[in-house]
């Protein structure tokens, strides 16, 4: 089995539960709240780990309990995780509001000591990206270490999976040396430069953002699947039909799943579909890592 390294955020999720998302100046009393262990890098990794790769982790965390709730957490969920600490600034924190109607969520991020992994803390654990062959960044952690992470995969002939969430515009440079580039629609049309409101929309985005060098786009579109895009073409991967509570982690979980997949020797359809049953899963719990399926629930 391939071995993946995910380079990441790690954040501890502050999440309440609403009946309507308050309008701009509005108090409004919510139904529920949970204080759970998140983060992009985070919950790709856990993932990962449940849908049975062999998953390293590398982040930075604060000298803080928010830091100690996440290497538990990590560590219940068989990630081998190393957790580097930041003396100066706290472990990230995320403030969720989860619609229950909707399942749809609106999320602050403050960064905290995500925002100070290094270059150098990349090099210094140089033997874990040596020892990877697949490695998976997103954009919660500095855009120069996103960038030096893609380039030294790519030199090393590495998979590189690029997810751009939070929206972020990034380099040609860096785009050009990425194996699988994961937008959903908004990103992409951040990264594309234009709207998306077509079927030839999307594939006019998607020309351009292949026009820079990335090899396989894939377009995750919620509830109505996902897209391949390779070899000029686009390839639709529908979703199932499920009852969703919470959609928090759901891109995530299809990342992880996917690298997974990956690692287990599937063809990218088959990790598409792998990781599509996953986060069907996923948004029918709540949380993020919380709600991670095991292989055998997603195999079943
Ligand atoms: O993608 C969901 C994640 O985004 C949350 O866990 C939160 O921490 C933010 O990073």
């Amino acid at each position: 089995m391939a071995k993946i390294l995910v380079i990441g955020s790690a954040n501890v999720d502050f999440v309440s539960y609403v009946d309507k998302l308050p309008k701009e100046g509005e108090t409004i009393l919510g139904d529920s709240f949970s204080i759970n262990a998140g983060g992009k890098g985070a919950n790709q990794a856990v993932a990962c780990a449940k849908a049975g790769a062999n998953i390293t982790f590398l982040a930075k965390v604060g000298q803080d309990e928010n830091g100690k709730l996440l290497e538990s957490v990590l560590l219940d969920n068989n990630v081998k995780a190393k957790l580097l600490i930041d003396q100066k600034n706290p472990t990230g924190v995320a403030s969720i509001i989860v619609d229950k109607n909707t399942a749809e969520n609106r999320i602050i991020v403050v960064k905290g000591a995500n925002d100070n992994l290094t270059i150098k803390d990349i090099e210094d654990n140089i033997d874990l990206v040596k020892e990877a062959d697949i490695i998976m960044v997103q954009l919660e952690i500095p855009l120069d270490v996103v960038n030096y992470a893609v380039l030294l995969g790519y030199l090393a002939h590495k998979t590189v999976i690029l997810n751009p969430a939070p929206a972020q515009e990034l380099s040609r440079e860096t785009l050009k040396h990425v194996t699988y580039l994961t937008p959903n629609k908004t990103e992409l049309e951040l990264l594309a430069k234009m709207t998306i409101n077509s079927e030839n929309d999307l594939l006019l985005a998607l020309e351009k953002i292949a026009n820079y060098g990335v090899k396989n786009i894939i377009v995750t579109l919620g509830d109505r699947g996902s897209v391949l895009y390779r070899h000029k073409r686009m390839e639709y991967i529908p979703s199932y039909k499920v009852n969703a509570v919470d959609t928090t982690g759901a891109g995530d979980c299809f990342n992880g799943v996917f690298a997974a997949g990956l690692s287990m020797r599937y063809s990218v359809v088959d990790a598409i579909k792998f990781a599509t049953k996953a986060s069907s899963i996923c948004v029918t719990r709540a949380g993020a890592i919380k709600a991670m399926p095991s292989k055998k629930e997603i195999v079943k």
